[in-house]
């Protein structure tokens, strides 16, 4: 199904004047000609990084797990907030330790899925793909299927989200920052962290994912961001606009449908972000602004206003095994199974009624131990609609974005139904007399009936 980029914005806070104005999700100038945008979400002045993980990464960290490739990404001008937004400090944490957060939370409340996680961290610096976390030399390719992917970059696979902060602390030591004018620590790079998710599940489906958190260095004017070393900085500020215009000039052909070839290949930002800008991805860009610079911040809302049009086509990736054959020759089974119990159940009831000898009643026994055969054969098929259940529990949750504490829930729920009809189908026929072995069958047929036509 295609779904928009989401776009969101979020306002510096400054002591200077201001030049905006923001309204819900409108931000308009404040002296005329008045200009006004739209977006799905802005965070004000006031907005704390705990806004920011309410509304943005319960989201992306559900997307996720449910086997969707996402990316958050900031942009906008230098000194605007990006990697205050992203990464944050040890006090007040950005989206990138936040969503790392929820994500273990997440894994550890859920004891049926066994997953893994890996990470990898690196930054495009002059258009050079850098690993933050290793000493390879990692390239970017493009696979039999067209999608790009980083090739020969040391990979990390991480159980806790202590383990991930180490190593995120080790690639921000590595990463290009410098003092420029406009920004003490100013991003001289594209800085990449991407989560790698595996999820095993008990009836053997498999998801996966890629969830990429991206802080891209800041648009600049030449002179804004001159400070010491100004040759490196010309070089530096020179290649991020570059990579920017190519991703601007992409977002803006994609927001068109253009059928033209969209330039990916024109940066290596674009190039390792392609399936996150136009393909299998759910992507949210946050567009960062300084309310006092008019002209910079309103060609950063501008910018953004464009990516709103973008369209994904986002897909779950999962196996699944082959569950709708099963299904099918269960049911059918079960119904063949049901037939044989009803004539069963009436041979009984007439003997009980008619001819109680005790021959007779031996040859009724017999019969009923033929009958719990089936019972048991039925109970195989109860097992194979828990699965069925339990997939059905999982598109309930994503339509509804149910938790995963609640899916648990749902399938201890189930897994008590079957085990306590399991135990009450699979006892001893011996030691129970045969008008309770009728009436058990009875209403074994019975809820089997509802099973059937609650699944058909
Ligand atoms: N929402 C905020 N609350 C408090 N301080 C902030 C906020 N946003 C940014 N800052 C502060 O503003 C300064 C510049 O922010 P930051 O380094 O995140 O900008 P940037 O957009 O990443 O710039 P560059 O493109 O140069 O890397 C930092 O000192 C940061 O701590
Ligand atoms: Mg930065």
């Amino acid at each position: 199904m295609s779904e928009n980029v989401q776009v969101v914005v979020r306002v510096r806070p400054t002591n200077k004047k201001t030049c905006f104005q923001v309204q819900s999700q409108t931000i308009k100038t404040l002296e005329p000609p008045v200009k006004s945008f739209n977006f799905d979400h802005i965070f004000d002045e006031s907005s704390s990084q705990t806004d920011l993980q309410a509304e943005l990464c319960s989201k992306y960290v559900l997307n996720a797990l449910e086997g969707y490739n996402a990316c958050i990404f900031a942009y906008g001008q230098t000194g605007s907030g990006k990697t205050y937004t992203m990464r944050g400090g040890t006090a007040n944490p950005g989206i990138i330790p936040l969503i790392c957060e929820e994500l273990f939370e997440a894994l550890e409340l859920d004891n049926t899925t066994v997953s893994t996680v890996t990470i990898t961290y690196f930054e495009i610096y002059n258009e050079k793909l850098i690993d933050l976390l290793g000493d390879t030399s990692p390239r970017v390719r493009e696979a039999n299927d067209k999608k790009t992917f980083v090739q020969d970059i040391t990979t990390f696979r991480v159980n806790r989200v202590e383990e991930v902060l180490e190593y995120l602390s080790v690639g921000d030591v590595k990463r290009s920052v410098a003092t420029t004018r406009m920004n003490m620590e100013s991003s001289r790079s594209h800085a990449i962290f991407t989560l790698s998710i595996k999820q095993k599940e008990p009836d053997g489906s498999i998801r996966e994912s890629d969830l990429k958190l991206v802080d891209l260095a800041g648009s600049e004017r030449a002179n804004a961001t001159l400070g010491i070393d100004n040759g490196r900085r010309m070089k530096e500020g020179s290649n991020i606009n570059k990579s920017l215009s190519t991703l601007g000039r992409c977002i803006s052909q994609l927001a068109k449908n253009s059928k033209l070839l969209i330039p990916y290949r024109d940066s290596l930002l674009t190039w390792v972000l392609k399936e996150n800008l136009g393909g299998n991805s759910k992507t949210c860009m946050i567009a960062c602004i300084s309310p006092t610079d008019l002209e910079e911040t309103l060609s950063t809302l501008r910018y953004a206003t464009t990516a709103k049009d973008i369209k994904l086509s986002a897909i779950m990736n999962e196996i699944v095994p082959n569950v709708n054959e099963d299904m099918k020759a269960a049911i059918e089974a079960a119904a063949k199974s049901r037939k044989e119990l009803e004539l069963l159940r009436a041979e009984m009831s007439l003997l009980q009624s008619e001819h109680n000898t005790k021959s007779e009643q031996w040859k009724t026994h017999e019969k009923l131990l033929e009958g719990f055969k089936h019972v048991t054969k039925l109970n195989d098929f109860l097992e194979n609609q828990l699965k069925h259940e339990i997939s059905k529990s999982r598109d309930l949750q994503r339509e509804n974005k149910i938790s995963r504490l609640d899916k648990n829930n749902t399938q201890d729920a189930l897994l008590r139904i079957v085990g306590a009809l399991f135990v009450e189908h699979t006892r001893s026929p011996k030691s129970v007399t045969i008008d309770n072995l009728v009436s058990d069958l009875d209403d074994f047929i019975i809820q089997l009936d509802n099973d059937i036509s609650s699944i058909v």
